[in-house]
């Protein structure tokens, strides 16, 4: 895991985009096309906003979420309208979103369809301040079965602590990722990712089964506000 702290979210934000523009890049120069785990909440619609007006072949990328909430996504928390409203705009409008969740879909195709992806280029996830990451949170009753070294790709997962069902790429698929970011904002965040970075039962801090994978090519991305 190699940490970079940025004087402010502004910097870290330009930083990122311009990775992940380089990482899409290669990607699609490559093997014709390029796949971007996204995650959901308030840290990433600036990054967002970047990305829609960086130029690069989006119509060759493919956008997947971490995670979603089972909510139509016109809902307001939906975090594939927040993906359209922030990123799929500008030059973005052509890249490719996979929805997690639709009223009444099976969850059996859907896991098979995120099973079949192959390696992403990239993963961007969040953390929240009880350590969660993706929809991993320590208050589910299926945070295990999400951290299984053999779990399925994507699973149904009801965190006591946070609104609505949800459904979550697992740590296994997450981590099929050529490179993995975590993009944290704060100073309280900062303290979190010190006490995740100590904390080596991911049932505790999901997120520190990411940040202390001894094979995993994690770079944590934090700027104080
Ligand atoms: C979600 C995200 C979640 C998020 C953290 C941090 O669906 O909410 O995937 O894991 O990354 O909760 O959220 P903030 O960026 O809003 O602090």
């Amino acid at each position: 895991m190699q940490l970079y702290s940025f004087s402010d979210a502004e910097l870290l934000n330009g930083d990122l985009a311009s990775q992940i523009k380089n990482i899409l890049c290669e990607a699609v120069s490559l093997r014709g096309i390029a796949y971007l785990v996204v995650s959901g909440g308030k840290t990433p619609i600036a990054l967002f906003k970047i990305l829609s007006k960086t130029c690069l072949p989006w119509e060759k990328v493919q956008i997947i979420l971490a995670d979603e909430r089972c909510v139509s996504s016109e809902h307001k928390d939906s975090n594939a309208g927040l993906v359209k409203e922030y990123l799929l705009q500008h030059e973005a409008q052509k890249a490719h979103l996979m929805s997690l969740y639709e009223e009444g879909m099976n969850l059996s195709l859907k896991e098979a369809s995120i099973a079949a992806l192959p390696l992403f280029d990239a993963v961007i996830l969040g953390m929240g301040e009880d350590g969660h990451t993706a929809s991993l949170f320590p208050c589910s009753d299926e945070l295990e079965t999400c951290l299984d070294d053999e779990a399925k790709a994507l699973h149904l997962v009801q965190p006591k602590s946070a609104p609505y069902q949800r459904i979550t790429l697992s740590k296994k698929r997450l981590l099929e990722s050529r490179i993995i970011f975590l993009h944290i904002l704060g100073k309280k965040k900062r303290m979190v990712l010190s006490q995740a970075l100590a904390q080596k039962d991911p049932r505790v801090m999901p997120v520190s089964a990411f940040l202390n994978h001894q094979e995993a090519n994690v770079q944590v991305m934090y700027a104080p506000d």
